[in-house]
């Protein structure tokens, strides 16, 4: 396995493979991989030909200092779990490399970044769609693997995709859990045991507010969802949302639309301490 430092450097390898006629795969990561990552590079490998895992995390998508500096670097492990996992280089480039004196373009995202998320974290959609668009360029995929668990960003992922032309097929892989049905997140460790044990109340409102949809009262499903989360002592709810599954539109009548799936979702921001997850499931997926 190959490690890359420089998008110069990453750049070569994969025309060198595009020549050779190989299809690249790339699994866009932070790092501080967990089986959830490990499940996006096993699709990506059944795709593709060579599977690269990029490791950066990306200072233009934190909105708080803190949260950037406490995010969990463990770079020695991530190596030797993609080794394991059977990619084949690693691209991770340091903050200087990726963002050199003098870099001033950013990549805005449309409407699909002003809802849910993005009121909550300015500036952050923004920095996500900037960070892609250039490992796009560096990595230069066939593919790209994001998870569901972050599905508007996966959303507006695959917008960017399509709407500047990058020939790269973005798919989006289905949330991995924890038995409880906590969705698996880097931030997980960052909580305490109690706080671990608390979050299980996210997927326990997911599931009820899902239960709730079959009557097809919008309000009914969010108030299923809210009141779980509000029995627990330890969780702050930031959002509850039920919303079109492609445009991400915030949906109040579920009484217009199909009741099958792929058509919407619902989707919550909790904190728990000073740990903030995210989680979304489709409301007609059973
Ligand atoms: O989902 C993530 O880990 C990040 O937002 C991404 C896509 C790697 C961009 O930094």
């Amino acid at each position: 396995m190959q490690i890359f430092s420089t998008p110069a450097e990453m750049q070569a390898w994969s025309d060198a493979r595009r020549t050779a006629g190989q299809r690249i795969g790339l699994v866009p990561t932070m790092g501080a991989l967990h089986s959830g990552h490990l499940a996006l590079i096993d699709d990506a490998l059944t795709r593709t030909d060579q599977v690269v895992v990029s490791i950066f995390v990306n200072p233009l998508q934190f909105n708080e200092a803190a949260d950037f500096d406490g995010y969990p670097r463990p770079i020695d492990d991530d190596v030797a779990a993609c080794e394991r996992a059977g990619v084949t280089a690693v691209f991770a480039p340091t903050a200087a490399a990726m963002y050199p004196a003098g870099f001033q373009t950013r990549v805005v995202p449309g409407p699909l970044g002003d809802v849910m998320e993005g009121p909550h974290r300015p500036g952050h959609f923004e920095g996500v769609v900037t960070v892609v668009a250039k490992l796009f360029g560096a990595v230069r995929p066939h593919v790209a693997v994001f998870g569901q668990k972050d599905y508007q960003q996966l959303r507006i992922i695959t917008q960017l995709a399509a709407d500047l032309e990058f020939g790269i097929e973005v798919v989006g892989h289905p949330i991995v859990r924890d038995l409880d049905g906590l969705a698996r997140s880097s931030r997980n460790v960052r909580l305490t045991e109690a706080e671990r044990s608390a979050a299980v109340a996210i997927p326990n409102a997911l599931d009820a507010a899902i239960d709730a949809a079959v009557a097809g009262n919008v309000d009914d499903v969010v108030a299923a969802a809210t009141s779980v989360l509000a029995a627990e002592p330890a969780a702050t709810l930031e959002y509850v949302t039920v919303f079109d599954a492609v445009t991400l539109v915030e949906l109040d009548d579920l009484t217009e639309i199909p009741h099958v799936r792929g058509v919407a979702r619902i989707a919550t921001a909790v904190w728990f301490g000073d740990v903030r997850l995210i989680d979304n499931r489709d409301l007609y997926e059973r």
